[in-house]
């Protein structure tokens, strides 16, 4: 790494790099990523890269934690891990006293499951099969443990909101779903689905990892009661740290802790020299809000990339970014099945990422490795294709002509 060269690039202020006139520059924006450089990189949703201004705060972390000594670390750093949070909660229009931190969004899924133990209730899971691979593992996991799951199948790459009524029923507890597929970036009707779970009491829990700064969220209008997601995709962070969503009505009743973590005080010698009679010998106070589903430090790095990143796209406007994305993703929706590559995305999808069937996916990976294009090729066949703020159409071009 070139540190000179972070320091340089990102000493241009944010707002003058990105805005002019009230648009966003996007030819600037790309300068903040030094990895549209050496490729057209289109795998955003395998892993988002870094802008100079995230690396930048990540090096001061990694300065301070090298040279510094004397100050506890966590004071001082504390600022960033809050103001991420907050900048998270604005981002999906929830309060920071509905965010948790999380290392994963399928370890939050799977706490968020603990915490309702729906199997001793005799209820049941409605999910879908274009949910992340990893969480269908978990229900299937939970199935084979005498959990009542439903998976409701695609009918050409789309959940029918109709399949989704048939499988709920009363006793349905959760319906589950990834808001935006990683298969094909399907954007499922979640205001529908909550509809008809919300009507059976039913509770709606959206895995955003794929849309959370990709596509405008509104946890409240979608009807969405739970969310996670990791920072490493679309929030342009690192991998192990993450934000868990739980409506704030729901905390500790719906949705209990289900790993604990807090502290204790000792009343009595040689822990303390004024024991208090009145007290117990050993007291603690559960925590409360989102903090009881928080399990020691948050990791600080996540939390420093994230605040860098989440004010990165708080400024360019997730409106802007959905916008720019989309022009390139319907140019390649209209061009690559001229090409003879079928597109698995449903026309007029809101998600910057499509996917395509390959005829030979050995062959298509040869001729984009060649000229420098990187996607993600998935389900043996399935070309996956997401296009970021830095991406620009001569990306689209040069992937376009590989595969000509
Ligand atoms: C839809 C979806 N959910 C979850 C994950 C995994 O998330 P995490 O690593 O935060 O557990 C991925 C990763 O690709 C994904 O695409």
């Amino acid at each position: 790494m070139n540190r000179r060269r972070f320091l340089t690039t990102s000493a241009t202020p944010l707002a003058a790099a990105t805005r002019r006139g009230g648009t966003v520059d996007f030819s600037a924006v790309r300068e903040d990523f030094p990895r549209a450089r050496l490729s057209a990189y289109f795998d955003n949703a395998s892993c988002h890269p870094l802008s100079v201004h995230s690396a930048t705060a990540l090096h001061r972390y990694i300065d301070w934690e090298t040279n510094e000594v004397g100050d506890p670390w966590w004071p001082h750093w504390a600022k960033a891990r809050d103001e991420s949070k907050t900048l998270f909660a604005q981002l999906i229009n929830a309060k920071p006293s509905e965010i948790a931190f999380a290392r994963s969004t399928i370890e939050a899924e799977s706490n968020l499951l603990n915490g309702m133990n729906i199997q001793a209730m005799g209820g049941n899971v409605v999910t879908n099969d274009l949910h992340y691979s990893a969480a269908l593992y978990n229900y299937k996991m939970r199935q084979q443990a005498g959990l009542d799951v439903r998976i409701v199948r695609n009918r050409n790459w789309v959940t029918d909101v109709r399949d989704v009524e048939k499988a709920i029923d009363g006793k349905t507890k959760l319906v589950a779903l990834a808001l935006v597929s990683n298969v094909n970036g399907y954007l499922q009707d979640v205001k529908a689905i909550s509809a008809l779970a919300h009507a059976r009491g039913a509770y709606v829990y959206a895995d955003v990892i794929q849309c959370a700064g990709a596509i405008p969220i509104d946890v409240k209008a979608m009807g969405i009661d739970f969310a996670a997601c990791s920072t490493y995709k679309w929030l342009m962070g690192v991998k192990g740290y993450g934000f868990y969503y739980v409506r704030e009505d729901l905390q500790g009743s719906v949705v209990k802790p289900t790993q604990n973590s807090g502290g204790v005080q000792f009343n009595y010698a040689p822990w303390t020299s004024e024991p208090d009679s009145s007290r117990e010998d050993i007291q603690f106070k559960p925590v409360t809000g989102p903090g009881r589903y928080e399990v020691s430090y948050p990791s600080y790095e996540g939390a420093i990339a994230a605040q860098e990143s989440l004010k990165y796209i708080h400024a360019l406007g997730v409106d802007n970014i959905r916008a720019h994305a989309r022009a390139l993703t319907d140019r390649l929706q209209k061009e690559l099945p001229a090409l003879g590559y079928a597109s698995i995305t449903p026309k007029g999808n809101e998600s910057p990422i499509c996917a395509f069937a390959c005829k030979d996916p050995a062959q298509t990976m040869e001729k984009l490795n060649k000229a420098k294009v990187h996607v993600a090729m998935r389900f043996g066949n399935k070309m996956r294709i997401a296009p970021s703020v830095f991406n620009n159409q001569q990306d689209v071009d040069r992937l376009l002509a590989a595969l000509v």
